[in-house]
């Protein structure tokens, strides 16, 4: 795989607070946030409600650091076109919410942005390989979409070497992103499975310096 991507986790940060606790995770050129990933709920598709479009905006004004739209939604094939109109950099929407996924691809695309695709732990990677074929990145799901500070679930990682031997054959082209749980001591598990992206929430944001908690993963999993 690459150089490892790291995506800090507004979800465990302070929301009255957005625009700092962003400028927080900046660091040093090439060490800080390589996206900032922004979790999307709207108490239907899962259990809990955080932030929509507006909020996007603002942090898309705030911030020069790419937006990575983790959209927990029902009915994606209606609102996260909006996501990558407003300028996020990848807009990820669920496989098991998403009624037509490889056109819901092609209408991301047209608005300028990277499609992902999400799959929760309990959902196989099988059945999607072909629609793959249309997304930039994979967000393999390591805890139930939700909530934050929950326990890695390793038995994911099969789905993660999967997907990653898919992608070293060159039958996909794909970013391996997961999501949940990842910390200073699931990371490298996470790296040896073949992650390209770590998203993590409350380990960067719990930390005293999220900057210095972003650069200490990378260091576990860069080469
Ligand atoms: C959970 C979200 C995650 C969450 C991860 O549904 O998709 O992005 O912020 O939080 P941690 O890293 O604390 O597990
Ligand atoms: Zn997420």
């Amino acid at each position: 795989s690459n150089q490892p991507l790291i995506a800090p986790s507004i979800l465990s940060a302070d929301f009255a607070r957005l625009a700092d606790e962003v400028a927080a995770v900046k660091g040093q050129p090439g060490r800080g946030a390589d996206w900032l990933h922004v979790d999307v709920m709207d108490a239907h598709f899962v259990p809990n409600l955080t932030l929509g479009l507006p909020v996007v905006r603002s942090l898309l004004a705030t911030t020069d650091i790419p937006l990575d739209c983790h959209l927990m939604i029902e009915n994606p094939d209606r609102w996260a076109i909006g996501y990558a109109e407003a300028g996020s950099y990848n807009v990820t929407v669920h496989v098991e919410a998403a009624g037509d996924p490889v056109m819901l691809a092609k209408n991301l695309h047209a608005a300028g942005a990277k499609a992902g695709l999400a799959i929760k732990p309990d959902t196989p990677l099988d059945p999607y390989v072909d629609v793959l074929k249309h997304y930039d990145t994979l967000l393999v799901m390591s805890v139930e979409p939700g909530f934050g500070g929950q326990k890695f679930l390793a038995g994911v990682l099969d789905k993660v070497r999967a997907a990653r031997s898919m992608v070293d054959t060159g039958h996909l082209n794909l970013v391996v992103e997961i999501d949940g749980g990842i910390n200073a001591e699931t990371i490298e598990q996470a790296a040896e499975a073949g992650v390209d992206c770590f998203v993590a929430g409350s380990a960067v944001y719990a930390a005293d310096d999220p900057a210095r908690a972003v650069e200490g993963l990378r260091r576990q999993v860069e080469a």
